[in-house]
């Protein structure tokens, strides 16, 4: 399959748009990363993205919609999402909610379960596509399973040129980690994966403490069907670290340990906003241009766990999980 790459134009956009509706797959940007899209009422389409990505199909998808109303549609919206949409969308948030009777979400997408995961992005390209599309969309990130998601075009070619139909150039990602997702269909709000909304932020709108899924230590949620080894360049990750030798490149965060040849700042004046926005980027030149140098492994200053932080330190305790 030969892979388009649309420009950000009216024509790049009604292309998209068209090879959606027609069962195709597009890789689109949104603040977050890249997602893979599909027509989430569309089972055959569906289907695929699990194919392109090498996905195990228990992992459900996220559907994307234009507005909180449309979205509303297919998920049984309680007083609590209402409020979070109104304080969040659109924006990275996603809500884990009961489908309602006349859900369109393939079961496909839900994984047979009587829960769909929705949200509404941010970003005018985004916006635009969803609304010239009329339909929910699922997007899961625009990277083969298990590996670093995608925060431009050009890193959904380096995983997927020639398994999808088209990649819609949106530029590079404003968040550049993924949404955070809470699941509303319990008697209490979980929070099921750290991203892009703080965790600090949620609890304050949602005005009390969410809970963290059983079996869950604060640094480490899990959701449904999500691997542990997640994130994960070619190069062994080691969190923490306090120093660094001279076969390892170093993925820095304020000022840089010495010792290294090969580095990455995420953010020399310890910016959590600019680390999350420059994260998967600098896993992936890090992984890259190591291999290139025949470097051993991949070392990680210490980034505090609050804010964004959360969300940075979650992908990189997944990067650093032992490969299955
Ligand atoms: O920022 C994002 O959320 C990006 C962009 C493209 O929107 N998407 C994304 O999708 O990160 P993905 O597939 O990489 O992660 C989706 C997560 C998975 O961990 C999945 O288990 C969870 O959402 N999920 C989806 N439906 C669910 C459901 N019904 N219940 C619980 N978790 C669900
Ligand atoms: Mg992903």
């Amino acid at each position: 399959m030969h892979t388009r790459l649309l420009h950000n134009d009216p024509q790049g956009l009604a292309t998209a748009a068209a090879m959606l509706r027609a069962g195709g797959l597009v890789a689109f940007g949104t603040e977050t990363v890249y997602g893979l899209g599909a027509d989430a009422g569309n089972d055959t389409a569906v289907a695929a993205i699990y194919t392109a990505k090498g996905r195990p199909g228990h992992n459900p998808l996220i559907s994307h919609f234009a507005s909180a109303d449309a979205a509303f549609e297919q998920v049984e919206a309680t007083p609590l999402a209402r409020r979070l949409a109104e304080r969040f969308w659109p924006g990275p948030l996603t809500m884990v909610l009961p489908r309602t009777a006349r859900c369109g979400i393939s079961a496909v997408a839900t994984a047979g379960l009587p829960t769909a995961a929705v949200r509404v992005p941010a970003g005018q390209t985004t916006q635009a596509l969803l609304a010239a599309c009329g339909f929910p969309v699922v997007a899961p990130s625009a990277n083969p399973s298990g590996r670093v998601s995608p925060s431009d075009a050009q890193h959904v070619l380096a995983g997927l040129d020639g398994r999808i139909d088209a990649v819609l150039d949106c530029g590079p990602c404003r968040v550049g980690v993924e949404s955070t997702i809470i699941d509303l269909s319990r008697d209490v709000p979980v929070l099921l994966r750290p991203g892009g909304i703080t965790l600090e932020a949620l609890e304050a709108a949602c005005g009390v403490m969410l809970a963290l899924p059983a079996g869950s230590n604060d640094a480490r949620p899990t959701a449904p069907g999500q691997l542990s080894s997640h994130y994960a360049p070619g190069l062994p990750v080691r969190l923490d670290a306090h120093s660094v030798a001279p076969d390892e490149a170093l993925l820095a965060f304020g000022p840089p340990l010495p010792g290294s040849a090969l580095v990455w700042n995420l953010s020399a004046t310890g910016d959590l906003h600019e680390a999350a926005a420059r994260l998967f980027a600098g896993l992936r030149f890090l992984d890259m241009e190591g291999h290139r140098r025949g470097l051993v492994g991949i070392a990680v200053q210490p980034v505090p766990g609050h804010g964004l932080g959360r969300a940075i330190r979650d992908r990189l305790i997944r990067a650093a999980c032992p490969r299955p």
